[in-house]
Order: C-alpha cells, then structure tokens, then sequence
C-alpha cells in the first residue's frame, strides 16, 4: 500500500539511503568521524542529549529534517500550541501546554484565554495542598489527614504514580500515598489495609467520572470510611474530586466545591501536570509543583522555537521513526539510570502507545507503514542482570534510551559512580560490541568464541542530567510528549484519542450480566461462551 506519506520524496529519499547505510556498524562511523561524539549531540536546558550512537550519518539526519518539513511539522507545532482544533476525532484542541503556560501568558480557545483559569485552579490546589500539608484540614472527627490515596485509572494514575516515586526525595515523609487503579478488589484493599478511616483523604480522579474501575473504586471507598464513621456528612471531609465533569461528580456525592477541574482540551494520558497532579502537588507541594510546571515549559519553548537540527524531541521523534519505518524495529527500550524514575517506562507506555497505536491517518486511510513502537523498559542495573542479555545479543534490534544523571539525591559512597559508569558502559557496549578477533585475542577457545562475540551496532540515546529535580523531571516528561507529537505528525496519526480502548470496555459491560447470570442466554463464539461457563460454575 503507497499513502502520502511513503509516495512522499522525503520518504523514498529514505528508503534509498536506508539501502545504502543499513549495513554500515557504528563502530566505522565513529571511526570515519572523530568529532561524531560531539557534533552529535545536542546541550540545551541542561540536558546533554547524545545521538552521536545511531545508525545514522549527516546524511540520514538532512533526509529525516527533509521528511519532517514535508509533513509540515513546524505548521503542526504551531496548530498545536495556537489552540487548533487538531485533535479532529473528538474536535478538540489539545493545549496541554496551556497547563504550564507561565501567568500573564494569553493561549485562546475559541477566542477565550484560558491561562487564568488554568492558574485559578493552581492557586485553589495550592490553597488545599498547603492545609493538607499543615494539618489545617481535618477529617469527620477533627483528626489531621495523614493519608492521600488517589483513586483513578490510566491518565488519571500513571502519572501521579510515577511522579509521587521520582519525585519522592521532595515529598513529606509524614503523609502516606497510596495509588489505587485497578478494578481488582485487592488492590483496593492492600491500599487502605493499614489506614485508618478517620485520617484518609480520597483523591476521585476521573477527567470523565464515568470509568468503570474508578467509579467502583470510589463507591468502595466510601463504604470503607462510611463503614467507620457512619455519617454520610463525612463524606465531604475525606473526598475530593478531580474531573471535567462537575455534574457526574455531584451525582456521586462530592460536594463540587471540593472539585478540581481541568478542561477537554487536556488528554487523559498528557493530564498530570493539571489538577490530576493534586497528589503530586500535595506530597512535594505548591512551589516544586511550580518548579515542575517550568521544566515542562522550558521544554515547550524548545520544542517550538529550537531549529530541527537542535530540537531534542523532533530529533528523538525522528530517531524512532528511522528505526521503526525503516529497520523494522518494532519496541524502544527505556532505561533510566536512578531508581526514583521505576514508573517512568510504565507511564511512558500509555503516553506513547494510546497516542500513536493507530492503524489509520487522519483522513481514515489505513496506513501502509508500521507506526507507535512497544515502550517497556526498567531502571538499570536492575535490567542488566535481566533482559539486557537479549538487547546485546538477542536478534531484535532495540533502540534504547538511557537517562541519568550526575548527582545522586542520596549520595552513598561510591554508589553514584558505579550507577553512572554502568550506564556508560552499556551504551558502549551496544554500539561497539566485540569482534570475534578481540574475543579470540583474549585467548578464548574457538568454540566458545561466537558464544562471546557482541555485535554490536546497537543504537542508542543517552539524556543526561545535573540532578533530579521536579523541573528536570518537566522537562523530561515533556519533551516525551513532544516527541509523541514529532511522529504523530510524521506518520499523519491523531495522537490524542484513543479509540482502540472501547471495543473490550463495551463486550465487558455485556458480559458483566452473564457472569451474574442475569442473563442466561449466551451468543458468543464457542471460546468466549465456554469461559463465561467456568466462571458461573
Ligand atoms: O481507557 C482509556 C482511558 O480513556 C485513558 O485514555 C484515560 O487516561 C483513562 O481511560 C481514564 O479515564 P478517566 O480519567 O476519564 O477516568
């Protein structure tokens, strides 16, 4: 199948040159180039973003800028942030750059600027976030809350999860967070096993306040503190709500002056830096909050004014599309060198994966290249004593990116260096490998040798840090979600819907009354109507 955007001369440019680089190992173009390691690198925003250990040439990156502006890519960054109605699906704009927009800046949406609502809400969070903070606010029975548990499921959970353990070191060690998500009881039950009622604030996250999992969560968690305190009044001491729809919430019993609301023009999955950041704000509070909000504009301003050739997530954009489209590489591996990042691969995959896992173009043509890559990934070394092994010598090709940085927030002796010179050490690796004649050098035995040869020629990105801090850690998120953008452009998806989740939303709700066989009658397929038959007896 030929669609615009492989009939494009961007892309057949590619697929030529593809042909021509395709075999030649990164080993020969360091050598070729001595300065590889510093051209090909980018430092701005204190980031030090090296591209130099790709599979690419000077050639390569002028036909991928050539392919960016044939897609109009600097005509799609400036629709986005001018509050165009891009996400064409759902007619939305999609302005969660509006969210860390500093005051006093105008963003319009449908002639009406929206920055002061969004720092009206910012100020309201603060106000709350510091009277939980202080104890200023208290439960039923006149206790200080020392337990947030935020109820909420994709969008509404990955990033608070992820940001409440990067940001952790900022976070007040007296108050207690717990995340529950799933539809699974336990994990509800494991949430609040030790908690006490009286000092548990519940945080209903839900930009729809319809989804199944949250809403039965949030039914079970007021039982839970109605089961100890009885009176429904309490209710409104120990629920808040975060969500667009004001009516739903009331509907469920929230009081909607204890509502937090952002605006349709946010994504579930691009929402944590809105009022679904509640828990975030209250763990590290208002001014790291703040702090976090500039790191992501910073990024922003970047994105949009950097020229291609020194613009971070238009050239990671790219790096991905080179390997998905043309080496057939199908998952990216990410790899943060600091423990507190654990949840970021995991928050990663709904940012990346809900966003450009799609099998049509906008225009609804199915397209005829493979978009959205697997994102999955670990802290390292943790994944160097797992699935590093098949990285190095398994037979996929997996671009990973490693992200460190310099300073650990707990410095242990020697902990530090050894964390950073692993992460070195692994980017090495990949690229470079061992020849069988370095191996056979090292004297070992001819039939072990190929047993012990790398490679190499395994690409990889390393985005280094001063520090972790709530604004590095802004700027890493977005410049993931701009990156997200770059080849949403490129492969002419719409990276802000996410159709692909109702069709299993929609058969569950149909089954739920045959597994309660309020419904006997089964007109399934002979698999799905025998499983449904284990489960009712
Ligand atoms: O099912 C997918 C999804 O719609 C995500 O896009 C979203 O982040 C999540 O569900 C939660 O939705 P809500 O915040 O409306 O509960």
């Amino acid at each position: 199948m030929t669609t615009e955007l492989t009939k494009s001369s961007g892309w057949k440019s590619l697929e030529s040159h593809f042909q021509e680089i395709k075999n030649t190992p990164i080993r020969s173009l360091f050598n070729e180039d001595k300065t590889r390691g510093t051209r090909l690198r980018v430092e701005d925003l204190g980031i030090y973003f090296d591209y130099s250990k790709h599979r690419i040439n000077d050639k390569t990156l002028e036909l991928l800028f050539q392919l960016a502006r044939e897609r109009g890519l600097a005509d799609k960054i400036a629709s986005m942030f001018s509050g165009e109605k891009i996400n064409t699906t759902e007619n939305r704009a999609v302005l969660h750059t509006a969210l860390r927009a500093p005051r006093g800046s105008v963003v319009l949406v449908d002639g009406v600027n929206v920055v002061p609502e969004v720092h009206a809400v910012l100020e309201r969070m603060a106000s709350f976030a510091g009277n939980i903070r202080s104890g200023e606010w208290k439960g039923y029975t006149g206790k200080p809350i020392r337990n947030i548990v935020n109820i909420g499921i994709g969008g509404s959970d990955l990033g608070p999860v992820m940001a409440y353990e990067a940001l952790k070191f900022y976070a007040r060690r007296n108050l207690t967070f717990r995340f529950v998500s799933n539809i699974d009881g336990s994990d509800f039950a494991e949430a609040v096993r030790d908690l006490s009622p009286e000092e548990t604030l519940f945080i209903v996250s839900s930009k729809t306040f319809t989804t199944i999992e949250t809403m039965t969560n949030a039914r079970t968690a007021r039982k839970w503190l109605l089961d100890k305190l009885v009176n429904p009044k309490a209710v409104a001491s120990h629920f808040v709500a975060v969500s667009t729809n004001a009516k739903e919430v009331g509907n469920f019993g929230i009081d909607t002056h204890n509502m937090f609301g952002f605006w349709d023009w946010v994504g579930g999955r691009y929402s944590m830096d809105s009022a679904i950041g509640l828990s975030t704000m209250i763990a590290i509070g208002p001014g790291h909050f703040y702090e976090m909000l500039d790191g992501f504009h910073q990024m922003d301003e970047h994105f949009r004014n950097a020229p291609f050739e020194r613009n971070i997530p238009v050239i990671m954009g790219l790096l991905g599309i080179w390997y998905i489209d043309f080496f057939g590489a199908q998952t990216q591996a990410v790899l943060p060198y600091d423990n507190y990042l654990k949840r970021f691969p995991a928050y990663l995959q709904q940012l990346t994966m809900e966003s450009n896992g799609k099998h049509v173009t906008l225009d609804g043509e199915l397209v005829g290249y493979a978009t959205g890559a697997v994102y999955w990934g670990e802290p390292g070394t943790n994944g160097q004593h797992s699935f590093y092994q098949l990285i190095h010598q398994g037979t996929s090709l997996i671009p990973c990116d490693f992200i460190g940085f310099k300073t650990s927030l707990n410095p242990l002796p020697l902990h530090q260096d050894y964390l950073m010179a692993n992460m070195i050490a692994q980017g090495e690796a990949l690229a470079f490998g061992k020849t069988a004649e370095e191996v056979k050098a090292e004297g070992v035995p001819d039939n072990l040798a190929p047993h012990k040869v790398f490679e190499g020629n395994r690409p990889s990105t390393t985005l280094f840090m001063e520090k972790l801090t709530p604004g590095n850690l802004g700027k890493l998120i977005a410049l993931y979600e701009q990156m997200v953008y770059t080849q949403g452009v490129i492969w002419g998806v719409n990276p802000f819907d996410q159709m692909g989740v109702e069709l299993g939303k929609v058969l569950a709700m149909k089954i739920i009354p045959e597994l309660l066989e309020k419904e006997k009658l089964l007109r399934h397929d002979s698999s799905t109507n025998n499983l449904i038959g284990y489960y009712r007896e």
